[in-house]
Parts: structure tokens; sequence; C-alpha cells
């Protein structure tokens, strides 16, 4: 069999007929086609996951939705569904006396919407992925029910989705799987009118078992509710089965779900050790005597067998297979630019009754990571220094609905910046943004919890904690660990228990054992933005992930009148404290602008907390990007730099964050979007992704001035100029006038001249390096918008219907110059065989309805995403706008 390089986890589907035999062992089909979907306005039904705390506001008053929940389930116990849901976690359990038993009876079966015959005609019609939230509108009111930290967007309340499954008499006798990469959140299944199972957590991928309620030889009826609380969550969650959803068929004899694990030791150029653990499952009636056999492909070719492992399997029972073989000269993966992400592709077959019952895809990588106290990280023995940002899940005006080429493009554009790890805050991914980094060769940390016990909001995570930490972390390290673009698990983000001294590192202590049972190979850790080397919550880690503290917090001289905790720079403490323990900054900077938003006048010091005046506007809500201004907590980058520079040992950084993100848009909870991106919300760069790029490839000849330069109302006052570039020295120009040429001093990572006169005309930054010229950049006073222009990011996009074009417009002068505060309103049109699935402009106020087809620009630029439809040809895309000459850009869909 063919496994393709480029497609990791479609290979075994999309080659299922290479060969006859296979047909009959697994099919893994995707049913993201098809679904009818409806959503409660308002009193959603009682088919509850449990009966949830009454949340008041500061009034006191309930806040909606929780209310009637509350009161019914009191009334109606046999409306908590949460028993026959538990049981769907058993696989994950590891103490059988822990496994929870499915209760008597079929509750919900007397609703209409989990009936054959119920007639879903008049609901929606939809696709999956699907986030039913993100197309709006936007609340804007001040006491919404949704507010800035969720994103003003409607995501709270109860939806159910249907399908018709056609289920062929030829799938008698198989296992037929449900596979939910991801439904946020508390998951209900329905089949042919029986409670099926569920998962509660909206970020994990679960799987139920369809076979015992399935009928072969027609339709099956498939319903699921999901239910989202309002104050469950820090930021935008998203609503909806917001990623692919298949369905596994397979014999009785099988691999069990993500049950292989490979692992590799003594690597070096010349040869290395893989081992692979494979779990089978005998699920029929009878004793299986049967064969494991795993090929080992590269690019296609089959290159290597392991030694074949037999065994009797009782019914029912498991047996897991470990194969061990050496390789020679293999092809390493390593991230990019200086290592290359190989990848290789194993194939088990299962055989039984000399026919292969089951086949089975796992795509791995050999590479060797060591956590060293001193020189940081290394990847098959080089130093890597993590160059890293966090990413939320969302895709900006895409929401939560995963779309590989969206996150592809996030992806390729902080490569652009010299960017190399991700942090994926603070839950798991879709499994294809894996399949990505894999590919892509970034360093990843896989995250899972962002609360144990205590909460940061009322209804989240910490409500199903004790029933399901267990559960939830082994089916998140099962899923993952065969990527080798993770190099750690990450257990918690800043959770509450840091604060609770001994009982809290007891529960780090638990969580990290299970991490530790399912992974030994990977360092396990959770993010530490309070405790300190003296306490018992980071003696449970293997390396020591701090947020903030490493260069301070509030230390500063701008944050000194600031309330909160005090925290002077802690790397020097946490590594006496723990000499062998490498440390790494998992969140750095919270550092806050508008790209293209430029207030004035400008904070004279290094890093300042946002403030009226103080970089920012309230009434407009905007932050200026001269790149100095923070959260309360945070620290510019240039801070957080020259805190790492004088620390050395310290492994690197994840900034806060790559993208920005929807929700939590402090300091203005008026917006919809943060303010912490390095790039904004519609994927355009700020300032500060010159600055990390200025420190990330310090061997990339770049220069980077900031403001721009038409400020007529400016003419006389004082205007400063910063430039960012990877060179040492710098002279800068106005109208050809030298403002003076300057050398970076220590612990310097910009340069300012900050008593610029403005006066219209050319600004102009000239660089050097090592006494030789470098780079340049020029910045002009710009005329009136004149007209426009479309730009598309590729010329030719798949016709798979998910596809996607991002196409930017930026409005012109008639030099065919960015107009830098250009805000006029767009019409855009298509024809073709594609649609328009949303706009957006990056500004985080903008609580325009992301599918509109009108909006403002923004600064200049606004995107609009178009998605090729099913049909071959030519997309073409308009823009139009009041007294400009229009636009037009085509794409072809192939
Ligand atoms: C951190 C937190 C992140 C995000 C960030 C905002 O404390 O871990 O999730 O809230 O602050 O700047």
């Amino acid at each position: 069999m063919e496994v393709t390089g480029q497609s990791p986890r479609s290979a075994v589907h999309t080659n299922r007929n290479a060969s006859p035999e296979m047909t009959t062992t697994r099919e893994r089909i995707s049913i993201n086609e098809g679904w009818k979907f409806f959503r409660y306005d308002t009193a959603p039904d009682q088919l509850i996951y449990d009966v949830r705390p009454v949340v008041t506001d500061h009034n006191d008053n309930v806040v909606a939705d929780t209310k009637p929940t509350e009161s019914v389930a009191v009334n109606t116990s046999d409306k908590v569904l949460k028993r026959w849901i538990l049981p769907s976690g058993n696989d994950f359990i590891r103490d059988l006396a822990n496994h929870h038993q499915r209760p008597e009876g079929n509750p919900g079966a007397d609703f209409p919407f989990v009936q054959n015959n119920f007639d879903d005609r008049k609901w929606a019609s939809v696709h999956l992925p699907h986030d039913w939230a993100i197309k709006g509108p936007f609340y804007t009111e001040p006491n919404a029910i949704v507010g800035g930290g969720m994103g003003r967007l409607p995501v709270q309340g109860v939806a159910w989705y249907r399908r018709k499954l056609d289920i062929p008499l030829a799938d008698k006798g198989r296992f037929v799987y449900l596979d939910i990469d991801g439904a946020m959140s508390y998951t209900m299944v329905w089949l042919n009118g029986y409670l099926v199972g569920g998962w509660p957590y909206g970020y994990n991928s679960f799987r139920v078992d369809l076979t015992p309620y399935l009928k072969p030889g027609g339709d099956n009826q498939l319903a699921i509710r999901l239910d989202n609380p309002t104050n469950s969550a820090r930021w935008y969650p998203g609503g909806g089965i917001y990623r692919n959803v298949w369905l596994t068929k397979v014999n009785p004899v099988q691999v069990a779900q993500w049950g292989t694990f490979v692992t590799c030791s003594d690597i070096s150029s010349t040869s290395a050790t893989v081992k692979m653990a494979i779990q089978v499952n005998n699920k029929s009636h009878a004793e299986q005597h049967v064969q494991v056999v795993t090929d080992i492909y590269n690019a296609g070719k089959k290159i290597a067998t392991f030694p074949a492992s037999t065994a009797t399997i009782k019914a029912g029972a498991s047996y897991t297979a470990e194969q061990t073989i050496t390789l020679q000269h293999p092809l390493l993966w390593g991230p990019t630019p200086t290592q290359q992400p190989h990848l290789y592709g194993a194939v088990t077959r299962v055989i039984s009754g000399g026919k292969t019952v089951d086949e089975y895809e796992t795509r791995f990588g050999i590479r060797s990571l060591t956590f060293d106290a001193v020189k940081g990280l290394l990847v098959n023995g080089k130093p890597v220094r993590i160059q890293g940002v966090n990413q939320h899940h969302d895709l900006g005006a895409l929401g939560a609905a995963f779309n590989i080429r969206a996150a592809e493009r996030q992806l390729e554009l902080l490569r652009e910046m010299g960017c190399n790890a991700i942090r994926l805050a603070h839950n798991p991914p879709a499994p294809e943004l894996l399949d990505l980094t894999d590919r892509m060769g970034f360093l990843v940390i896989d995250e899972i919890f962002d609360n144990w016990e205590r909460k940061k909001t009322p209804l989240d995570f910490h409500l199903i904690f004790p029933d399901w930490y267990e559960p939830d972390t082994r089916a998140f390290i099962r899923r993952d660990r065969n990527h080798p673009s993770i190099i750690a698990w990450s257990f918690g983000n800043e959770v509450g228990e840091q604060y609770t001294a001994a009982q809290g590192a007891a529960i780090a202590q638990k969580l990290y054992h299970i991490v530790k049972e399912e992974d030994p190979t990977r360092p396990a850790t959770a993010s530490m933005n309070y405790a300190k080397p003296d306490m018992p919550f980071p003696t449970v880690m293997d390396i020591l992930s701090l947020n903030y503290q490493g260069e301070g917090i509030r230390d500063a001289p701008a944050y000194k009148s600031l309330s909160g905790i005090k925290t002077s720079p802690l790397y020097p403490a946490f590594r006496q404290q723990f000499p062998d323990k490498l440390i790494v900054s998992s969140e750095t900077a919270s550092a806050l602008s508008t790209r293209g938003t430029y207030l004035f006048p400008v904070y004279e010091g290094g890093s300042a907390p946002v403030s009226e005046g103080i970089g920012g506007n309230g009434r407009e809500q905007q932050v200026s990007a001269y790149e100095l201004y923070t959260a309360a907590f945070g620290a510019s980058p240039d801070k957080v730099f020259s805190s790492q520079d004088k620390h050395p040992y310290v492994a690197g950084e994840f900034v806060w964050s790559g993208f920005d993100y929807l929700g939590e848009p402090t300091p203005y909870y008026g917006a919809r979007s943060s303010y912490s991106g390095i790039i904004d919300l519609a994927g355009f760069k700020k300032d500060r992704f010159y600055l990390y790029q200025s420190r990330w490839r310090p061997n990339y000849k770049m220069a980077h001035i900031l403001p721009h330069w038409t400020w007529p109302e400016r003419a006389g006052a004082i205007t400063p100029v910063h430039v960012f570039t990877s060179g040492d020295e710098a002279e800068l120009f106005l109208n050809e006038v030298s403002l003076g040429r300057k050398k970076k001093g220590l612990y310097e990572y910009r340069f300012r001249w900050d008593s610029v006169v403005y006066a219209p005309g050319v600004l102009r930054v000239v660089t050097w390096k090592n006494g030789i010229l470098w780079a340049a950049d020029t910045v002009r006073t710009t005329g009136a918008a004149a007209q426009l222009q479309l730009l598309a990011d590729r010329s030719h996009i798949q016709r798979d219907g998910k596809d996607l074009a991002f196409i930017t417009l930026r409005i012109l002068d008639s030099n065919g110059r960015v107009v830098p505060r250009g805000n006029n309103r767009i019409q855009f049109e298509i024809s073709g065989p594609g649609e328009i699935v949303a706009t957006d402009n990056g500004d985080p106020a903008d609580l325009e309805a992301f599918p509109s087809t009108t909006r403002n620009a923004f600064n200049g630029l606004a995107i609009v995403m178009v998605r090729a439809t099913k049909e071959t040809g030519a997309i073409k895309v308009t823009a139009r706008s009041a007294g400009l000459t229009l636009a037009q850009v085509v794409i072809n869909a192939q």
C-alpha cells in the first residue's frame, strides 16, 4: 500500500481500495455533509447532562440560562443523563473498579428530536465543521448575555444536530464507531432513539460505539445534543460540532482507538531504534489467534518490516504487541529552518484466520529531545532556541470551525516571522493542526486544561473535573502521542491549585502521574504564573513552565502604582532551587496593540501598562501600536528579550499571543477580540511582527519603520519614529535630512528617534550590521483614497468545498500607496464557483457580523475569505466603494 507523504491521516482511507483484500478491513468515512441543525432561542429541552449551579451577577440577579436547568433538574432527576454518558470514558479509566456501569433505561427516548420519524425538514441544513455562533450577530449592549470575554457572539444554549446514516447490510457483524474530533460542548448522542453516550469536554476528540443500536440494511437516525453554558470560558469557545466527524467501521478483531504508540531511542544519523506498541482488541465472542505485522514506509515505499508478533486473545480481551526494529540511516524529524521535518508511515496489519482483519496507519517521526537545564532544548543533539507563540483554537472570522487552509496560513505567517514553536493555549487542537505542525516542522506544547477543581469562570471545566480528569487526560495523550512535533505535555495553565499549597500540588501530582503512564518519553508540566520556587507545586513538574514570572510582573517603573501581585524576575530563583530542570517561559509579554493605530504622546520608557492616554483610547477602544504597552501583568517584547538575554539558560519563550483571538479583549471589554496578537484577527501583521522577526531571524535582512507618515493634523508636532531591524546600526532621514545615526546598545532591541517633528514627505531608514550595509525601509506621506486593490494569497484553490482564498483589500491613493487610515465602506461581490464565507478588517472593536459582504476597511485594509464550491472555474471577486476605482481579482478553482 502507498503511504503518501502529504496527508498523514487520510492515507489509509483514500487508498482503501488499493488492494482487494483491504476493502474488508477498516473504513473511515467522513460524515461532514448532510446534517440538519436546530438551536433553541429560549427554553431548551431538559435532557441535561447534570444540574448546574445557579450563577448570579453582581446584583444577585440570576444569569439567564442556568435557572431553567436548575429548577427542572431538581424535580425530574431522570432527565439528568450523566450516568448514561460517563461510561463513554471507560476506555480511558485505568482501574476497572472505577469503570462506570450503564444504568437501566433509555432516557430521552420519548423526546421527538431523537426519533427516526421526527420531521426535521424545517431545520437548517449545515455541513461540518460548523460553528453555530460565528455568524453572529455580535451582542452590542453593555450587559449582554455573552460579553466581550466570550467574544460577544451567541455561543450559549442548547442545539441539536440530526443526520441519517446509510448502513449497508454488509456491515452486519462489524463495529461501527462515531468519531467526533470536537464538539462544543456536553455532547450526547442518540441513535435510532437510543442514548448511546457522549463526552462533556468540548476540546477533546472522542468515540461512541454505535454498534449495539445499529440496524444494518438502511437508514439509521443519529441525533446529537450540545449544550454551551454562558460563563463557561475566559475566551470564545465557539458552539457546535466544530471539527470533523467520522464513521469508523472495523471487524471485531481491531486495533484499539488511537491504539498505537511509536517511541524512538538511540537516535543518530547512522541508526535509530524504533519501538511500536499496538493494542489489539478482540471484541468477538471467540478466542482469536492473531498475527500483527507492521511495515514502515518512507515517501510511499516500504523500507522495513518489524518482526511479527503473534498472540492468542481471549474473547473480550486485549493484547498489546511490542515490536522493535533498528533503522539504518534514519531521516530525522527536526524543526525548520535548521532541520528537516521528515515523516515516516507505519502500516499495521492484524491477521487472523489467514485474513487481514484490520489495517491501521500510524504517522511518526524519529527525533531525540534533550531538556538541558543549562543549554536549553536540544533536538537531535542540536540546540534549538524556542521562539514560540501561544495560539487559541479559533480561526478569527471563521470561528472555531476548523479549516486546514486557515490554520496553515496562520503557521505560514508565523514561520515568516521566525517562529518555530506553538503552545496550544489552553486545550487540545483539531488533529489536523498537529499534522500541519509535524509537516511544517513546528515544535508544540500540547495543553489540555485551563482549570482543575478551582474555577476561573462559574460554569467552566471545574464542574466536571472530578468525573472526567482521568478519561480526558488519557484520551488527550493517546490521540496525540505519535506526533513528532509535540515536545511536551502541559496538563494545566495558571490553575487555581497553585494557591493551595500541598493540596494543589497533590492534584498536580495525580495528573502528572497519568500523563507519565500514558507517555513516559516527554516531559510533563503545568504553567505557573503564581507558584514560587519554594512551593510544592513546581516540584511536581519535569520542566518549569513560567508565565510572566521569569521576566518579572509589575516590576518596571510604569507599573509601580498598580495593585496586584508584584514579582521580581524569578528566573534566577527557580534556577537556584531547581538546578536540573529546564526553564521555559510559556507565556511572555501580553503586549497589546491595534494594527496601524498610533496614539500620542508616546511613552518614553520601555514598557507600560495600557491606560487612558498612555497607549490607550477607551472611547475608540484602541491600543497604540508603538508596541510599548501591555496588560497590567505584562511586559513589552523588549523587556522580555532583555530578561531572556540576561538569563541565557532559559530555553526560550512562547509569546502571548501569535494571533489575536476572539474574546478576552483586555483592556476594552466592549470589543469582540483580543489586542495581544502579534498578528491581528484578520491575519494582518502588526508592527510587533517585525520586532520579533528582527530577533528571531537575525540573518534576514530587514528594517521596519513605524508609524506611518500621513499626519496632516500633526504638522510641527513631536511624532516619534521607531525602527525594528536585524541590523545593529541605523540612520533615519526625514526628507533626506539625517536625524542621526545610532547603534544598538546592550539590551536594546529597537531604534528610537523620539523627538522627530512631523513634516510630510519621506521617512527613510538605512541600517548596517557589523559595519556593512544591511537593509532599508521607507514610508511616505500618502494622498487621499482613490482606488481599491485586491490581492489573493493564491491564484488557484482546490474545488473541494473546503479550500479558501484569503483576499486582501487595500485602499490606495492615486500613486498606488496604502492609505494608512483608510476606513472606506467596501461592498464585496462574487461570481463563479465560490462563496464569501467571511470578511474582516482586524479591528477588535468592529461589531459588524463576520459573514457581512459590506465592511469598513480598517487602517487601509480588509480581508475577504472565499471558499471554493465543488465546481471548477474562475471565481471573480469585486470590491466597490463610493468614489473609489473598483478592484477585481480572479481565482481558479481546480
Ligand atoms: C494569561 C493566561 C492567558 C491569557 C493571558 C491574557 O494569564 O494564561 O490565557 O488570559 O493571560 O493576557
